[in-house]
């Protein structure tokens, strides 16, 4: 389910048509092949003046192919087709567009994807207008109402110099369009789960504020597993996990303090089947925040007032006995000592389905570093210890005890 495994033996058609972005494309599919994807490349004439297919061989190590017919198979679109679980054309041009919703099939590109049956992903890459053309626009209308997907195109500085939508959707982010491509089959499609991530801050002045280490990689990680088993995922986001970037189908809200969290969570969760509490929240914020910053003549003497926050996940518990919704809610608890027995009160306290326990004592899991060591506690009270393993993994097994749980609802 996770980033690894969601493309691991997918076979994956990439088609390369004659955009200068096509170098980028090199790179994505090294991503996809080191993601465990099989990638065969298709390159146009006019790609090849841009890249080579020995560029695409070397980091796929499966063949590259051009518009020659040659001894490989007499009828080598068929067989390209006929494997693919995905076609991915990208760079796609507004010539090739224009090809592929009329039918055209003047060569190996055009031909196989006339013969391909697997879902399209197009990535539009064009300058100067073009997209906005009518005859783009229409095309576009075709080849969306046949159910092929678009990545992009992006806005921005074209090679032209010229500013506008046309831009490739970069590498890391067509992962992302062709990740949600393969989700739609997974056990979540149809589901919305909302995750909340990183630090929630309470200023004390315009400058200052209480807060905590919370990086927000864990909740991100639970937001892109979430999406890859297909859900529809609302991604809410403490200052600290702000900066990182928003997984590819998330819809994001940025937030900064506890009552902030929320109100967004309380919104959030009134359609949500599932809420994934990752977030590290403030339990108190400053009574009386100043409005000008505080100077340091004042701060020999300075006390800060806190007041209690509320607990968000009861909360939660209070607007689910009103409107059924979510139908699970996961926290987490993050200790330094009493692992067990705090997550177990947690667990009852916030009338939480499952909690994830990890000991912030140990220096390879939790803030700081990429790795986690957690337990597992259900409302039945079974208790599952997971091994040291990847925020990435940790994420995965909780959506995949997510997946079983929504089974047998
Ligand atoms: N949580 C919450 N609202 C709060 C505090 C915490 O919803 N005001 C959620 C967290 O997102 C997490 C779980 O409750 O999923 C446990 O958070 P934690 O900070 O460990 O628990 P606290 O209730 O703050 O308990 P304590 O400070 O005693 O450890």
């Amino acid at each position: 389910m996770t980033q690894i495994s969601l493309l691991k033996d997918k076979h994956i058609l990439l088609g390369v048509t004659g955009s200068i972005a096509c170098y980028k494309i090199v790179d994505l599919a090294s991503k996809l092949t080191q993601a465990g994807a099989k990638v065969d490349v298709i390159l146009t004439k006019a790609a090849q003046k841009f890249v080579t297919p020995l560029a695409f061989q070397s980091v796929t190590g499966r063949k590259a192919y051009v518009d020659l017919w040659n001894e490989d198979a007499h009828v080598l679109h068929i067989g390209l087709g006929e494997t693919a679980d995905l076609f991915v054309v990208a760079p796609c041009t507004a010539d090739t567009m224009a090809k592929l919703a009329h039918g055209r099939a003047d060569n190996l590109l055009t031909i196989t994807a006339l013969a391909a049956r697997c879902p399209m992903l197009l990535a539009p890459a064009m300058d100067g207008g073009m997209w906005d053309h009518p005859a783009t626009q229409a095309n576009l209308e075709t080849l969306q109402q046949r159910g092929v997907m678009f990545a992009g195109p992006a806005e921005g500085r074209m090679a032209s110099g010229l500013k506008g939508k046309g831009r490739l959707v970069e590498p890391i982010d067509l992962v992302g369009h062709i990740r949600l491509a393969f989700a739609k089959q997974q056990p979540l499609a149809g589901r919305h789960v909302v995750v909340t991530a990183g630090g929630t801050q309470e200023a004390i002045d315009p400058v200052r504020f209480i807060s905590n280490h919370s990086s927000g990689k864990q909740g991100i990680a639970i937001a892109q597993a979430a999406l890859d088993a297909g859900a529809c995922v609302t991604l809410i986001t403490g200052p600290t996990a702000a900066a990182r970037p928003t997984p590819v189908g998330a819809e994001r809200i940025n937030i900064t303090s506890t009552l902030d969290l929320q109100q967004a969570t309380l919104a959030a969760c009134k359609t949500a089947d599932v809420l994934v509490m990752a977030a590290a929240v403030a339990d108190y914020r400053t009574a009386n925040p100043a409005e000008q910053k505080i100077k340091r003549a004042q701060m020999s003497d300075l006390s800060v007032q806190l007041v209690e926050n509320p607990d968000i996940t009861v909360s939660v518990a209070e607007q689910k006995q009103a409107l059924g919704k979510p139908n699970i809610t996961i926290g987490f608890a993050a200790e330094s000592q009493n692992l067990l027995e705090n997550a177990q009160r947690k667990l009852a306290k916030k009338s939480l389905d499952l909690i994830v326990g990890n000991d912030i004592s140990a220096k390879d899991a939790g803030f700081f570093v990429d790795t986690n060591r957690v337990i597992l506690i259900d409302k039945d009270g079974k208790i599952e210890r997971l091994p040291l393993q990847s925020k990435v993994a940790v994420a995965e097994a909780v959506i995949d005890w997510v997946i079983e749980a929504s089974v047998t609802q």
